[in-house]
């Protein structure tokens, strides 16, 4: 059976992954694609409708984005958004233009056409989001004008050739009713029946990496983290002992992080796991270096080193390995596949793992439609524990970018043991899950203290604690004094080496996350 499918264009909004967001809160599938995809690439989905977004151009400019126009000749329901708007008035024959007055904030918008199934249910007059310059000072023909707002024309519609239009943006939070007209969209309009659950994901994701993969052999390197085990378990439900994970243990995991790692997915799973204790290698590359940059270098390459070493063992004994699994996420390709070009943003640091070109394998990429919150959701329904699923991010680089200075392997040591106390303190506070990231940082000053009577001098561990919605902005995490007092008092008690305990209260930006 096809997934019912909306398809969203992106003509470059930053609200675009609210669109989606907004879609699949209804239970609904949606994929977003780039305005400029190929009609046959949308067709692929059967599309029950296809909404185009908003975007930061003006669609006389000579380079603004756009879609085929046959979209609009297809009789599937289409919704405009903002420059989604513009682009149909555009192509159907009206006219846009700049408008006198930007409109950008709160705005309110009467309903002229109560009738036009995209407005079911909605009172006379809304509250909404505006953000234009431009506005449609002629519509095609077949069109009429269903909502106005104080400054411009804010709905469109044609119903006999099924397209509608909106001139704000239902999908932001400024608009109260937004969901709703979003909701009139996909039920009303498309005739969706919300069935969109995880177990519909995986049976339909498994059927299909079976029929992809055949009698093929494929690897996966496995960080432990929610993305690549529920890419795993995925790839494992379609095609069992056919899928080899790679674990590797680069010296710089968390304390018995290279143990649990395996119990979870090997003991408790099933997974097809072999594990690599590279630590000696890893770290007798990192003696003596202390430039950030570097370590993180020495670290990415040599996990392409190892990786490539047990693919080729892998290869050998299975005769052949053709395809890579990738714990790829909806948000990952949107930034690389985005109408603007790739974000400035995003550092070339989070793309440790990178593999060389000479293994030519081909990608296989199951979560590459989902937010973390559905690959949780899927995660659970297949029955993974819930230590994998909840786990908060650890960077590539692990421990190495929070062990300032030379990384050796009793530094590693005092950091796992500094770094275990504030994760068990912050889940035994039941805090765990409300942080994005919480852990210790190792720092390389000494400084005296006093213990019974004897005097101390010894290392500074720095506790971190943020809150963050996707890793690019975070605010420090105003922890319970309660919890820093047995934090700080834990670690300076049962961590010989460490005497002291400081809070970073530094939000990013100016911070990162990471002291390295
Ligand atoms: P920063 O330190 O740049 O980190 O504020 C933002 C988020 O990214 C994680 N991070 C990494 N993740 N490889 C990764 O897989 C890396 O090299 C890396 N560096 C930082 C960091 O933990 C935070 O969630």
């Amino acid at each position: 059976m096809d997934t019912q499918t909306i398809v969203i264009l992106d003509f470059g909004s930053q609200y675009t992954q609210l669109i989606a967001r907004r879609i699949r809160e209804l239970n609904v599938f949606c994929v977003v694609l780039p305005c400029t995809a190929p009609l046959k690439e949308i067709q692929s989905y059967k599309p029950l409708g296809i909404i185009l977004s908003g975007g930061p151009s003006s669609v006389y400019d000579p380079d603004a984005p756009a879609a085929d126009p046959k979209i609009l000749d297809e009789q599937t329901p289409i919704l405009g958004i903002c420059y989604g708007l513009h682009y149909i008035v555009h192509h159907l024959g009206g006219v846009v233009r700049p408008g006198p007055k930007r409109e950008y904030g709160d705005a309110e918008v009467t309903v002229e056409n109560a009738a036009t199934p995209l407005f079911a249910g909605l009172p006379p007059r809304l509250q909404v989001w505006m953000s234009h310059g431009d506005e449609a000072l002629e519509l095609p023909a077949g069109f009429s004008r269903t909502a106005v707002s104080s400054n411009a024309l804010a709905g469109i519609a044609n119903e006999e050739r099924r397209i509608w239009a909106v001139q704000f943006h239902p999908e932001v939070h400024h608009t109260p009713l937004g969901p709703q007209i979003l909701k009139n969209f996909v039920f009303g309009i498309c005739g969706a029946d919300g069935d969109w659950t995880p177990a519909h994901f995986v049976e339909t994701t498994v059927a299909a990496i079976r029929a992809k993969v055949g009698k093929d052999h494929v690897i996966c390197g496995l960080s432990g983290g929610v993305d690549s085990s529920v890419a795993a378990m995925l790839v494992h439900r379609a095609i069992g002992s056919q899928l080899t994970c790679v674990f590797v243990n680069n010296g710089v995991l968390r304390k018995n992080e290279f143990q649990s790692v395996q119990k979870n997915l090997r003991d408790k799973l099933g997974l097809n796991l072999v594990a690599v204790d590279a630590s000696e290698r890893f770290l007798s590359k990192l003696a003596g270096v202390t430039d950030p940059e570097k370590k993180r270098k020495i670290i990415g390459n040599e996990f392409i080193a190892v990786f490539d070493d047990e693919a080729t063992r892998i290869a050998r004994e299975t005769g052949g390995v053709d395809w890579l699994v990738q714990g790829t996420l909806y948000p990952d390709v949107i930034e690389s596949s985005s109408v603007k070009g790739p974000s400035q943003t995003i550092k070339s640091h989070h793309n440790v793992g990178g593999l060389p070109e000479h293994m030519k394998l081909k990608l296989i990429e199951p979560l590459r439609d989902l937010f973390k919150d559905e690959v949780r959701r899927i995660g659970r329904d297949m029955g993974m524990p819930e230590e994998i699923l909840s786990r908060q991010p650890f960077p590539g680089p692990g421990l190495a970018v929070r062990i300032l200075g030379e990384v050796t392997a009793d530094r590693v040591a005092l950091l796992q043991e500094a770094d275990d106390v504030v994760v068990s303190e912050i889940k035994a506070a039941g805090l765990y899950t409300k942080i994005w990231q919480s852990f210790a940082v190792l720092l390389p000053v000494m400084s005296v203290g006093v213990m019974g009577d004897q005097r101390t001098y010894a290392y500074t561990a720095a506790v971190r604690a943020v809150h963050s919605e996707d890793g690019m902005t975070a605010d420090w995490t105003p922890l319970p004094y309660e919890v820093l007092k047995r934090i700080s008092s834990r670690i300076v008690n049962e961590v010989r080496g460490i005497n002291r305990v400081v809070y970073d209260i530094t939000s990013k930006p100016p911070g990162t996350i990471e002291w390295e």
